[in-house]
């Protein structure tokens, strides 16, 4: 393996294994994602029947383009596998995701789903959530310094911005970065953040993984709930 890109590839690849002979199938979002959705592209281009659920509008743009036939945003869905990225894993399996700004559709997908496979490359794994990552937080932009002020009693949080203009999300809210460092207990962290009025949605997924397909230079490794 040459690059983190060949490690996201292979396990976008080794996911292929974990689905349905046919069926809904949760997109997730992100570079690790996007190798899994060009895949099953080829499988339905090959005649399997699949259906998209689209966490991003970008992984919409995607699947459209590859000719994946996809659900209606309204829901409800019976989702059989949803595939996603992480930009940290930790011991047991809890994620922190929403480095590309998608988490509340991606837990909104993920919880309509039986399964939730997560592929990563090595470098996302850590012993807790928090040590290589800010938890992303997607707030209302009504009050929202307000509500950043709410969430410094929980670390350090950083308005998200690309060229000096806030980032905003594809329900058009904004994102805080918060930095809090290791953190002890996610499930506890995410509950506290969930009673500040105007986050809209945390990027901590707690017991929402089943299976971890994590690609490094010696192979992919499962690792399940
Ligand atoms: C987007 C996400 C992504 O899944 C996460 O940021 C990982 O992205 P990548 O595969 O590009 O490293 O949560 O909101």
């Amino acid at each position: 393996m040459t690059s983190i890109d060949d490690a996201k590839r292979t396990a976008a690849r080794a996911a292929l294994a974990e689905l349905p002979e046919a069926g809904v199938i949760g997109l997730g979002t992100g570079s690790t994602t996007r190798f899994f959705i060009d895949a099953l592209g080829e499988l339905v281009a090959s005649g399997r029947h699949y259906t998209g659920v689209p966490t991003s509008e970008a992984s919409r743009a995607q699947a459209t383009a590859l000719g994946i036939p996809l659900l209606g945003d309204e829901g409800p869905w019976d989702i059989a596998v949803t595939v996603d990225g992480a930009d940290e894993v930790d011991d047991a399996l809890n994620l922190i995701k929403g480095g590309g700004g998608a988490q509340t559709r991606e837990k909104i997908v993920s919880y309509s789903s039986r399964r939730t496979i997560i592929i990563v490359d090595g470098t996302k794994l850590s012993k807790q959530l928090g040590e290589k990552w800010a938890v992303p937080i997607e707030v209302l932009a009504f009050a929202h310094r307000a509500t950043a002020a709410h969430l410094a009693k929980h670390g350090t949080p950083k308005l998200r911005e690309k060229a000096s203009v806030p980032v905003r999300t594809d329900a058009g809210n904004l994102i805080y970065d918060l930095h809090c460092g290791p953190i002890a207990d996610p499930r506890a962290l995410d509950r506290v953040l969930h009673e500040v009025p105007g986050v809209v949605e945390t990027g901590l997924f707690i017991g929402r993984a089943d299976l971890v397909l994590v690609a490094s230079e010696d192979g992919v490794k499962r690792r399940a709930r």
